[in-house]
């Protein structure tokens, strides 16, 4: 098999699946806490590093919520999401949707307005000045209260016409979706996409409900549905998207190793996959590792790696002529 990694660095990549909050490279973790005066529990950018041993999700969000502690002005939150976008353009990802959970912050504090202000003014320089196209996602935490993640959904209605979408991300297990039942029908009715991580560490059930009881657009995981032949079916048949993370489903155990990650298998029952990088610097990939990674360790074509990038282009929340330019654009790259 002929090196892949030039073939799919070059290629233009969606970024469905990323928290900006976790994108967060230790040594602008250390930058921004002294900016900040926050005090981190590592002494340095490679101590925090050797810190990236993770047993389960908890072991990670624990880390993750510890050093969502530095992102405090709205400037940090521009510089972080300008510094994700770069690495992103990089990569060659021209549309990225991106996560961030403003609880961690507003809990602290931290005005909703500098969140999404910062964020927003990152995108629209970026768009100008580096020209990947990008869109936020808010994302609520499942293991808060249903009433919390309400209270989010108020907090962000004057940006609602800014805001691409409302995710849910955290501790899975013990959180299943119907928790939200009532969240995502208020979500939908005021005219928002949805998604919710689920299927990551939590059963097929639990994707089976985000599907029937919150009719979500996208998942995001998913790997559990593969033990469900009848909903693994109903998903392929919906074309409902999986952002599947490879890389951090490694790192946080869901699978034992690259090797036996279950993409193959997705793609063989037909499923709208796609590859993302979740948390990257926790996990050691940016989108580009991850499709390089797996395509070494499942032995992917070039033919399944051009399906997965489209598969990304086919499930973003964009315009159908966005859509059929993008696609365009992966197909004259692939056909060189
Ligand atoms: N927040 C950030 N990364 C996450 C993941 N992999 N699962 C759930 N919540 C998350
Ligand atoms: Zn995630």
């Amino acid at each position: 098999m002929p090196d892949l990694a030039p073939f799919i660095r070059g290629l233009p990549k969606t970024e469905l699946h990323m928290h900006v909050e976790g994108s967060i490279e230790p040594e602008m973790m250390f930058a921004l806490a002294e900016r900040n005066g926050v005090d981190l529990k590592w002494d340095s950018p490679e101590a925090l590093r050797a810190a990236y041993e993770f047993s389960d999700l908890k072991s990670f969000l624990d880390l993750y919520f510890e050093g969502c502690r530095v992102l405090v002005s709205e400037r940090d939150f521009y510089d972080v999401t300008m510094a994700y976008l770069g690495r992103a353009v990089r990569d060659g990802v021209v549309r990225a949707e991106l996560f961030l959970g403003p609880q961690s912050f507003t809990d602290r504090g931290v005005p909703m307005a500098s969140i999404l202000k910062g964020i927003f003014g990152a995108i629209t320089d970026a768009k100008r000045d580096i020209g990947i196209s990008a869109g936020l996602m808010v994302s609520a935490h499942r293991h808060r209260s249903e009433a919390e993640a309400m209270e989010l959904l108020d907090q962000i209605m004057p940006w609602a016409d800014q805001i691409l979408g409302i995710g849910m991300g955290g501790a899975e297990v013990g959180n299943p979706p119907s928790k939200f039942k009532s969240f995502f029908l208020e979500c939908r009715n005021r005219g928002f996409r949805t998604t919710i991580h689920a299927g990551e560490e939590g059963p097929a059930s639990y994707v089976r409900e985000a599907i029937e009881v919150l009719q979500v657009d996208r998942i995001d995981h998913g790997n559990a549905c593969l033990s469900d032949s009848a909903l693994t079916k109903e998903i392929a048949d919906r074309r409902i998207a999986l952002t599947v993370c490879p890389l951090s489903n490694v790192r946080l155990k869901v699978v034992p190793r690259l090797d036996v990650h279950p993409l193959r298998t997705m793609l063989k029952a037909n499923l709208l996959v796609t590859v993302n990088s979740d948390d990257p610097p926790y996990f050691g990939g940016y989108v580009s590792e991850n499709l390089i990674e797996c395509q070494k360790a499942l032995a992917l074509s070039k033919a399944e790696i051009v399906r997965l990038v489209r598969n990304g282009f086919e499930a973003a929340f964009i315009t159908s002529e966005e859509r059929s330019q993008y696609l365009a654009a992966v197909d004259d790259f692939a056909s060189f």
